[in-house]
Formats: structure tokens, C-alpha cells, sequence
């Protein structure tokens, strides 16, 4: 049922370049430039008018909604906050008749996320649900949604979901903005012909398996990790070391790079591996030099860079090179690195990576 890996986790992280073809199969047409989320096609005027949503989820999906904050803002230009369900449903939050709240969850179980659906829609608010396990408790509660179609997640630390979940988020944003008119026609067009390339470039980074499986081998022993990233890739940094905590249980910490500077460079010395995604885009400059920063405490800099990058080679002790993409579409590749070297680092350090201690695949507690 592995299909011939060691592990669901790292079957899971290999069927990514054809999990997120699923997931845009029906939706996104390459051919008429167009996406249609059936799930949601009645409630888009009300997206489209929205003065604000809020995402709520947990975990994993709690990251792939902070992507969708940024995707929301840029191209719909929506006001948008991000909130745990387990703190908004406990703090008596604002809910208005016409916010929009947008559920994420894997396994559409998480009974805090399920409480903070409850009482959005006690509020009067519309909810939608992004949600992995058809039929589950969360889309039954929410007004419409999309299914994400990863197929099953076994492995506890959840990776194809959440690219799932992310290219959900890329897509709603992109017919909210395109329909409200902020995101132009052209550009428009342009994600989608770049959706259609992702399988393969998908399949490109797993290529690298072997290279990431080596590098691995130099962390088997660290105490501690930061995870770096700007922009679209901050949350990136941050389920980064979301993976590494809870499967190899390393002390991990995602930061936006400009923020290490108010606090986290202290850690830095040479026992501490720094991951960094650096990929091509606005802010490239500036990460090169939160990544000198790095090296001047003698920091050891693993950085995801863009194909053909010469700059960052030259300063980091390792680089991962992934396919070019657009901005938005970078969490989309540069987390699967990252999937990868923290499962070769819990695997090396002897951890059950499927079933990490602790931790179970749906958490219907609150
Ligand atoms: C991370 C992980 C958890 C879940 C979280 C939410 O790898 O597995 O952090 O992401 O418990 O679960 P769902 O998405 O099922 O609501």
C-alpha cells in the first residue's frame, strides 16, 4: 500500500506532481485560459464584494492559509486575516454578516476548527470550507467549498494536502481577482499557463531526492534549526519547520527573514543550520543579504534557489536548485525541499516518521 517507498510520508511527497494535477483537473483549463470552481461559483459575486475574510484553521492548513492571505490581497486586493481556531473561537471575535470565513482543514475533523465554523456561522457569516476528506464533518457544517482531491494522507505530517490546499487558495484567489478586476487579464492568463507547467517542475525537484537524501546527512544531529523566508515564502519557512519539529523533533523556528535581525540572529553560530528560501522574486536582494548576515555569524546557510542562481552558490554551503515559477506560485515548489530534507533527517535520526509520538492524524479534541 506504500507502493514501494519506505514510508506514506515520502510516497505522499512523490505523488505531489500528480496529487496537484488533481487537484486542478476540471478546474483549471490551459486551453480556454479559464478556472471554474464549480464548489464555489455561486457565492463569487459575494467573494468579489467581500470587505473582508477571515481564514481559520490549524497546523499545517493554518500555514497554507496565511499563503492565501497573501494570494487574497494581491490579486483581489481583500482585506484578510488569519486566525488559529483555537484562539479565535475562545476570544469572543468580530464576526460581521458579511464576512466571508473560509475554513481549512486536511481532514475536515478538527473539532476547533469545527467550533470556529459553529460560531462564524452563528454570527451570520458565509463559510466555505477547504477540506481534503469528502463527506467529512467541516464541509457538511460550511455553506459551499472546494475539495482539495490530494487523495488519502496517511503519514501524520501533512505534505500533499497542503499544496493541495494551497493551489485551492491560488485558484479562488485568481477568479475573485480576475472577476473584481484587480488582477489583469494578462496576468491572469499567465498563472494559468504556468499552472499547467507545475506537475513537471514538480517532478524536476523530486528528481533531487538523492541530493537532498546527502545534504540531510550533515543535520542528523542538530539541536536546533531556523527556517527563513519573505513574501510568499514566509509561510513556507514556517511549515518548514513545522515538518522538522514533529517528525524528526528537532527544535525548529520559522521567521521572516527581515525579522531574525529583532531577535533570533542571537542563536546563530555553527552549530546552526539556517534553511533559507531564496528563490528569484521582489525581495531576492534582500534575502541575499539576511543570508550574509547568516554567514558573518558563521551560520551554515542551506538556501532553495531558482535554477541558474549564481549569487546565492557562492555564499551558502548548499543550494537546492528548483525551477523558475511565478511569485505566487513559489510555495507551490519550494516547500517540497524542505518535505524532503525533513523527512531524510527523521528517518537518519531513526524517528517514526509516519507516526511521530505525540501526534494523531486528525485531532477531534479541542
Ligand atoms: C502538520 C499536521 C497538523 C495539521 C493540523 C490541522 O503536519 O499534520 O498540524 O495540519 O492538525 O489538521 P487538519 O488540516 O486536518 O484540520
Amino acid at each position: 500500500e506504500k507502493g514501494g517507498y519506505d514510508h506514506f510520508m515520502l510516497k505522499e511527497i512523490f505523488e505531489q506532481s500528480s496529487s496537484i494535477h488533481d487537484t486542478i483537473r476540471g478546474r483549471v483549463s490551459t486551453k480556454n485560459n479559464e478556472v471554474f470552481l464549480g464548489g464555489i461559483n455561486d457565492v463569487i459575486p459575494k467573494l468579489v464584494n467581500a470587505r473582508r475574510i477571515l481564514i481559520i484553521g490549524c497546523g499545517t492548513s493554518w500555514h497554507a492559509g496565511m499563503v492565501g492571505e497573501y494570494l487574497f490581497e494581491e490579486f483581489a486586493r481583500i482585506p484578510v486575516e488569519v486566525e488559529y481556531a483555537s484562539e479565535f473561537r475562545y476570544r469572543n471575535p468580530v464576526i460581521f454578516k458579511d464576512d466571508i470565513v473560509l475554513a481549512i482543514s486536511q481532514s475536515g475533523e478538527t473539532a476547533d476548527t469545527l467550533a470556529a465554523i459553529k460560531l462564524a456561522k452563528e454570527a451570520g457569516a458565509t463559510v466555505l470550507g477547504i477540506c481534503n476528506v469528502v463527506g467529512s464533518s467541516i464541509p457538511r457544517e460550511t455553506h459551499a467549498g472546494v475539495y482539495t482531491h490530494a487523495g488519502p494522507e496517511i503519514g501524520v505530517a501533512s505534505t500533499k494536502a497542503f499544496t493541495a490546499q494551497v493551489t485551492v487558495l491560488t485558484m479562488m484567489a485568481m477568479v475573485v481577482g480576475y472577476r473584481k478586476g484587480t488582477l489583469p487579464k494578462e496576468e491572469y492568463h499567465k498563472l494559468i499557463q504556468e499552472f499547467g507547467k507545475l506537475p513537471a517542475k514538480i517532478k524536476k525537484i523530486l528528481e533531487k531526492d538523492a541530493e537532498i537524501k546527502e545534504l540531510s546527512k550533515q543535520y542528523v544531529d542538530s539541536t536546533n534549526a531556523l527556517y527563513l523566508g519573505r513574501g510568499y515564502l514566509f509561510p513556507v519557512a514556517l511549515e518548514g519547520a513545522l515538518k522538522l519539529k514533529e517528525i524528526s523533533y528537532i527544535h525548529a523556528e520559522g521567521y521572516p527573514a527581515a525579522e531574525m535581525k529583532h531577535g533570533p540572529i542571537a542563536l546563530i553560530d555553527e552549530q546552526m543550520p539556517v534553511f533559507v528560501a531564496a528563490t528569484k522574486d521582489k525581495s531576492y536582494e534582500k534575502i541575499v543579504s539576511n543570508i550574509q548576515e547568516v554567514k558573518a555569524r558563521k551560520g551554515h546557510v542551506i538556501a532553495i534557489v531558482t535554477e541558474g542562481d549564481s549569487v546565492i552558490s557562492k555564499m551558502a554551503d548548499y543550494v537546492i536548485e528548483i525551477p523558475e515559477t511565478q511569485e505566487a506560485l513559489a510555495p507551490l515548489l519550494t516547500v517540497i525541499p524542505f518535505q524532503l530534507i525533513s523527512y531524510y533527517i527523521a528517518v537518519l535520526r531513526g524517528c517514526n516518521v509516519d507516526q511521530p509520538r505525540n501526534l494523531a492524524k486528525s485531532v477531534t479534541v479541542e
